[in-house]
């Protein structure tokens, strides 16, 4: 699918790798919209990159996405592409108390929030020509990375769910297409997992961006660059082993294995 002339709704898109695939999109001639919670964000991302759209929404609010599926649609009647990128990643200790409404965050924005996203904008996007749903997932979908058990499991979802939606949605104009990242150089990469990520490198986001749009032009469906599709191949045939290196790549480098 030509990446080039298209309307793309980006969640999560005032950071990372969001911003950095708007701003490449914008650069090819698209119109892009991203979104966030955080009005502050929003505003230096629409100040410093003017030919960007923002609104403000949360997908974890079913209001919000009403709202901004109203003001898209009557905005942006061209919306052809959907990408479910918004995501936080926590390092969490189970053991620790976390209150029932905080522990599952991550589902509520990773799995919820997309699922929510696809269901509100799907009757639209059925009705354009050619149109796509990108689900940013993470290499963690294949294997999870113990120190960040609700993320991984989210992530894992998302795969099956971004499989299951594919299937359904084969004989129509919409492409599913999922992006698995690999570790990058983001603030969520490196937020919460400072120590335990001390020395390790990560993707830049420009390039993960770059190799993106080449696969989704190229007619991929699943995309795993860099470690993402060493995950994957690993969790087929040598299961057990990726496991525990992920067990081992969560703890902090100080700290005898
Ligand atoms: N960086 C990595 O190593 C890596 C690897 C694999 C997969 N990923 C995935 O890539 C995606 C982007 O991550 P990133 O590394 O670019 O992180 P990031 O720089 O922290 O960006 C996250 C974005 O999501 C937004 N967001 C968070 N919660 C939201 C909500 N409830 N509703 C709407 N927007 C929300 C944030 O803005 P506000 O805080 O203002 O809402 C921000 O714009 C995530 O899905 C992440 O899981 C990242």
């Amino acid at each position: 699918m030509k990446m080039t002339n298209r309307t793309v709704l980006i969640t999560g898109g005032t950071s990372g790798i969001g911003l950095t695939l708007a701003n490449s999109l914008v650069e090819r001639g698209n119109i892009v919209i991203v979104t966030g919670r955080d009005q502050s964000k929003l505003t230096s991302v629409s100040k410093a990159f003017p030919r960007l759209y923002v609104v403000r929404s949360d997908v974890t609010k079913p209001d919000d996405i009403r709202r901004l599926y109203e003001e898209i649609l009557s905005r942006f009647p061209k919306l052809d592409v959907l990408v479910n990128n918004a995501g936080i990643m926590r390092n969490l200790k189970l053991v620790e108390p976390h209150s029932l409404e905080d522990i599952t965050r991550e589902v509520d924005i990773l799995l919820t929030g997309a699922i929510r996203m696809v269901q509100q904008f799907l009757p639209h996007l059925l009705q354009r020509d050619e149109a796509a749903i990108v689900n940013v997932s993470s290499g963690l979908a294949f294997v999870p990375m113990p120190v960040s058990p609700v993320y991984s499991a989210a992530k894992a979802a998302l795969h099956a769910y971004t499989q299951s939606l594919r299937a359904q949605l084969s004989d129509t104009s919409i492409n599913v297409i999922e992006l698995a990242p690999p570790p990058v150089e983001t603030e969520l990469f490196r937020g919460e997992f400072a120590e335990e990520m001390k020395g390790r490198s990560a993707m830049a986001p420009d390039k993960l961006v770059k190799q993106t749009l080449a696969a989704i032009e190229a007619g991929r469906t699943e995309i795993r660059p860099g470690a993402a599709n060493i995950l994957k191949i690993a969790s087929r045939i040598a299961p057990d082993f990726i496991f525990k290196q992920m067990v081992k790549l969560g703890q902090p480098r100080n700290r005898p294995i």
